[in-house]
């Protein structure tokens, strides 16, 4: 007999005579009624058993954790709270579980004990929920590019470029690192390494991303990116998911205009798909601010937000404005930010992200025309600005309680211009021909963005710290799993 998915029992739309099941107990009460969870759903299938008839034996190994095949009748339930239970009329234990010994005990774990237990910790309502809204919205991704057309490009893992100019890359190599070849100057001999470079992981699928776009109209890029940077936050990963949109003759209005609609549309897409993953976590986010000051508190229910999200354009707001904004605000008068805001050209801290959306918008934001020396050197240095005070075709856009989710521009097209920038910042020409090659044969306006796949995912489940919405964090000091 082949077994139903307990959310197809739990939407059966008929009692059913024969039924099997198999998942893990989450909870055996009073010697009778399994709480049966496969993953399909974040809900229970309660499974009734004869104990009269069942041997002592196998009660006792019907504990938290263990994994079970029943068969029964799916009858209407007669408890509250489900539709459907299954009367068993067969029950095999496929495989114990020492109650003593699993670490997943039916009770509230710390988030942190949690992430220590990472291989475990997705049997948990919060974290089942978390990963089927991730995956639904990775689905939700390729939809909406698919939709409109895009070519979906995989870039590669191992580059030998900076995309991002800041030096932040893991390394790769093949070479044996206590016995490193040197050259006549007495570096290192990369010739001899494994790509016969220095190569690393990729920081961004950006700039192979342009050359495809430069040829295919509209492409988009899903896929891990890594950043060795030192940010031990609660919104940093080393290794991350991104996704790269670039379109040909696209510029900077196109590209908010795409990026505020495919964000608009992902989450969308998990409120119409995901409603009892999501009203499961509005629950859990309520529970734990429940510990909080009423300061820190969330203004809106989850639900309420994502809905917002949905009902506002988010606003557009040059960086000058903002700078204007926040040299006046009261944080920065009564000396309340950490780096206090003085002049034009100041790089914004997240303290300064969060002002702007959480107190002063009230909704997300996307910041546009930005310093050009604090941007990365592929981003089009707008007309007409001042000397000293030249800005780019950036754009960052910025939610509540994250930040920074998306960080994208207009792309530099001038080949002579883009040469100078380079040169200005020592960036390898020689290395990145391919990526001028772009500006020297029928080069064009476009723009594209990236966006952090768990910074979406942080957002949409309420969840606040970044390691909790990706399988297996990799994180300053830890590479678990
Ligand atoms: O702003 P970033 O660095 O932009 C780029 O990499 C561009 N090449 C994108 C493009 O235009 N195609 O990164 C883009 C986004 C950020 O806005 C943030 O959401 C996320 O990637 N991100 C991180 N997410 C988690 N951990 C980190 N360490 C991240 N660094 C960036
Ligand atoms: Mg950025």
């Amino acid at each position: 007999m082949k077994h139903t998915k307990v959310r197809d029992l739990l939407n059966s739309t008929t009692t059913l005579q024969e039924v099997n099941a198999k998942g893990w107990v989450r909870t055996f009460r009073n010697n009778q009624f399994i709480a049966l969870n496969d993953g399909s759903t974040i809900n229970n299938i309660q499974c009734v058993v004869d104990f009269e008839n069942t041997p002592e034996e196998t009660l006792k190994r019907i504990t938290t954790g263990a994994a079970v095949s029943v068969i029964g009748t799916l009858v209407e339930s007669k408890g509250a709270g489900q539709k459907y239970e299954i009367q068993v009329s067969k029950l095999e234990i496929l495989g114990d579980s020492d109650a003593e010994k699993f670490p997943m005990q039916p009770k509230k774990h710390s988030l942190e004990f949690l992430r220590e237990n990472a291989h475990l910790r997705v049997r948990t309502n919060a974290f089942g929920a978390i990963m089927r809204v991730r995956s639904v919205l990775s689905y939700a991704v390729h939809k909406y590019f698919q939709d409109k057309g895009f070519v979906y490009v995989n870039t590669p893992i191992i580059t030998g470029a900076d995309a991002e100019g800041a030096g932040e890359m893991f390394q790769v190599t093949s070479l044996p690192l206590d016995n490193l070849p040197k050259n006549e100057e007495g570096n290192i001999d990369f010739k001899k390494d494994f790509f016969g470079k220095h190569t690393n992981l990729t920081v961004s699928g950006q700039l192979e991303g342009e050359t495809f776009a430069m040829a295919l109209g509209q492409i988009y890029t899903f896929g891990p990116t890594f950043r060795a940077e030192n940010s031990n936050t609660s919104r940093h990963l080393a290794e991350f998911w991104m996704i790269e949109p670039e379109v040909a003759f696209n510029n900077l209005d196109d590209n908010m205009d795409l990026a505020e609609d495919f964000i608009q549309y992902v989450i969308k897409y998990a409120l119409d798909h995901c409603g009892d993953d999501l009203k499961f976590l509005e629950g859990r986010l309520l529970e734990e601010e429940k510990s909080k000051p009423q300061a820190e508190r969330s203004e809106m229910a989850l639900l309420e937000k994502l809905n917002f999200v949905l009902d506002n354009n988010f606003k557009r707001v040059s960086y000058t404005e903002a700078i204007d904004i926040l040299r006046d605000s009261t944080p920065n008068k009564k000396k309340k930010f950490q780096y206090l805001i003085n002049e034009w050209g100041a790089d914004l801290q997240s303290e300064h992200e969060r002002y702007l959306v959480e107190k002063h918008f009230k909704c997300p934001v996307i910041l546009y025309d930005y310093p050009a020396n604090i941007k990365a050197f592929y981003m089009r240095l707008n007309d007409n600005t001042e000397p000293g005070r030249e800005t780019v075709r950036a754009m960052d856009i910025l939610f509540p309680g994250i930040g920074e989710i998306v960080g994208g521009s207009e792309r530099e097209e001038r080949y002579d211009v883009l040469v100078q920038k380079m040169e200005a910042l020592g960036i390898d020409k020689e290395e990145l021909y391919w990526y001028l090659d772009t500006r020297r044969f029928g080069s064009a306006t476009h723009a594209g963005f990236g966006l952090g796949f768990e910074r979406l995912v942080l957002f949409v489940t309420g969840m606040t710290n970044i390691r909790d919405v990706i399988p297996f964090p990799r994180t300053p000091g830890s590479a678990e799993f």
